[in-house]
């Protein structure tokens, strides 16, 4: 997307926020809570979010998670999912929920070809279920809303790994619980690497950087509050990096790759730096691109990832360069991290002119349309008129299958942005308002933005696996209030 239409979008969330916000808390009911999920604020008021200087802190690198077993055949995981409670606010104590103590939850390094198992304990007193988001797996380890580990419980999931590297991530899932387990930090990078990945020359090791973004809505006591009534950014002033508010990052002057993905629950990133200087996006969802795009802005929607080099040889040692976005709500403070120049150093790594080409898919013999729509009379979130069940099969699909999905956001009275998230499959976005897509979003994509209007169309395999999986908004509010959908895949 260019950088025109993310200020248009900005400028669309902003008024969204407003008129979404507003009718959230009357429609339902003298502002009740939606009835799928607790609301811990409910009835209490709202304390009002406190707002934090930029560049306090350096960045935080998660920690890579170290199996518990190496067998010849599998990597074994095991963590708790637990509170803890973590200074995210200088001199503030903020309780988070964790996978295996860390906020956000570490980062699992994992290899096309050899399987991953992650036995998680729930030690929480609400259940979850834990999804690989963009992982192709067994519906079984999908962790699908009702497929809950209760309080108290263990589970292990399996993931083969049998799909292309792409910076893929953990979270929660459970039904009416997602949207709160997930902001309260159960989000953790899994990054899949293949040979063909590993051979690159692209900037590698230290100067392979992970960064989670997300916000958050901290009172002044340092509560994390979670209020589902406020949510289009404008009470969750704080834009996290990697868990640490604002921060700055020492770099060398040199190339550096990050493996950017937006854990936000609602809010977008439209990433620019301060200076205007290009940024070279090498990857997205589903791994790198088929080649190499120079853009001004870097767009990631809620779930979406970006894998992006960024040179910093242009700088002379001693610059500071702020990492800005550029769709914030008015008022809202732009900086999202800042780059300090500190060191000359030398610098082997390339970015070749161009990577391997998309999966070559066999021609769609299904056509399908999603309509995506906030019915202000109920409060709730619809896709095709209709709310989440999970007990109904929304859509049947041939095992083996490759369909065409088009995808309309019909919110344009009460303009809200939504996205269109589908498990199981990494698709090829073939239009978007009847246009083929940009270069950065031409690779594969599991998770796609729709502005108040827009309408995209992309191809769908589904190969390998059969049973129930989903597909929803992963503006995770609305998929809570109900834009979440059941396809079931049969063995042919
Ligand atoms: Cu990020 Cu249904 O998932
Ligand atoms: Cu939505």
């Amino acid at each position: 997307m260019k950088r025109r239409d993310l200020l248009k979008l900005g400028a669309v969330l902003a008024s969204s926020a407003t008129l979404a916000g507003a009718t959230a808390t009357t429609s339902n009911g003298a502002g009740k809570p939606a009835p799928l999920g607790d609301m811990p604020m409910d009835g209490t008021p709202v304390p009002p979010p406190i707002t934090v200087p930029p560049f306090g802190g350096p960045l935080h690198i998660p920690q890579t998670l170290r199996p518990a077993r190496r067998s010849l055949f599998c990597d074994e995981y095991a963590m708790d999912i637990v509170p803890v409670t973590q200074e995210i606010v200088p001199g503030l104590k903020t309780q988070v929920w964790t996978f295996g103590g860390q906020f956000p939850g570490p980062v699992i390094r994992a290899a096309a070809g050899r399987p991953v198992s992650l036995r998680l304990t729930n030690n929480l007193t609400v259940p979850t279920a834990t999804h690989l988001h963009g992982g192709h797996n067994a519906h079984t380890d999908d962790g699908f809303p009702t497929d809950i580990v209760s309080p108290g419980q263990s589970r292990t999931y399996h993931y083969p790994n049998e799909q292309r590297g792409a910076p893929l991530w953990y979270h929660d899932h459970a039904l009416g619980h997602e949207a709160e387990n997930v902001y309260r930090g159960l989000a953790g990078l899994y990054l899949l690497t293949d040979a063909y990945d590993q051979a690159l020359p692209l900037p590698s090791g230290s100067y392979d950087v992970p960064l989670m973004l997300r916000d958050a809505h901290i009172a002044a006591d340092g509560t994390l509050v979670f209020d589902m009534t406020n949510v289009n950014g404008s009470d969750r002033k704080i834009i996290l990096v990697n868990g640490t508010p604002t921060p700055y990052f020492q770099v060398a002057a040199r190339k550096y790759r990050f493996r950017i993905a937006n854990t936000a629950n609602e809010r977008a990133f439209g990433l620019k730096l301060a200076d205007g200087s290009p940024i070279v996006q090498i990857g997205s969802d589903g791994g790198l691109l088929p080649a190499p795009a120079e853009v001004d802005s870097v767009s990631v929607w809620p779930a979406e990832r970006a894998d992006v080099v960024i040179d910093f040889s242009r700088y002379p040692v001693g610059t500071q360069i702020v990492l800005q976005n550029t769709v914030t709500f008015p008022g809202e403070r732009t900086e999202v991290m800042r780059f300090d120049v500190v060191r000359e150093e030398r610098d082997d790594s390339m970015i070749p002119d161009e990577f391997q080409p998309n999966p070559v898919l066999a021609a769609p013999s299904v056509q399908r349309s999603f309509s995506m729509s906030f019915d202000p009379a109920t409060g709730q979130f619809l896709i095709n008129g209709k709310t989440f069940d999970p007990n109904r099969v929304d859509v049947a699909v041939a095992r083996g299958a490759v369909e065409a999905w088009t995808v309309t956001n019909t919110d344009t009275r009460i303009p809200i942005p939504h996205t269109f998230h589908v498990h199981l499959s990494q698709f090829q976005l073939v239009e978007r308002n009847g246009k083929p897509p940009a270069a950065a979003e031409s690779g594969l994509k599991d998770t796609v933005s729709l502005l108040p209007g827009e309408s995209v169309t992309f191809h769908v395999p589904f190969e390998d696996f059969a049973g129930t999986y989903l597909y929803h908004c992963h503006m995770l509010e609305h998929a809570m209030d109900g834009m979440m959908g059941v396809f079931d895949v049969a063995e042919n």
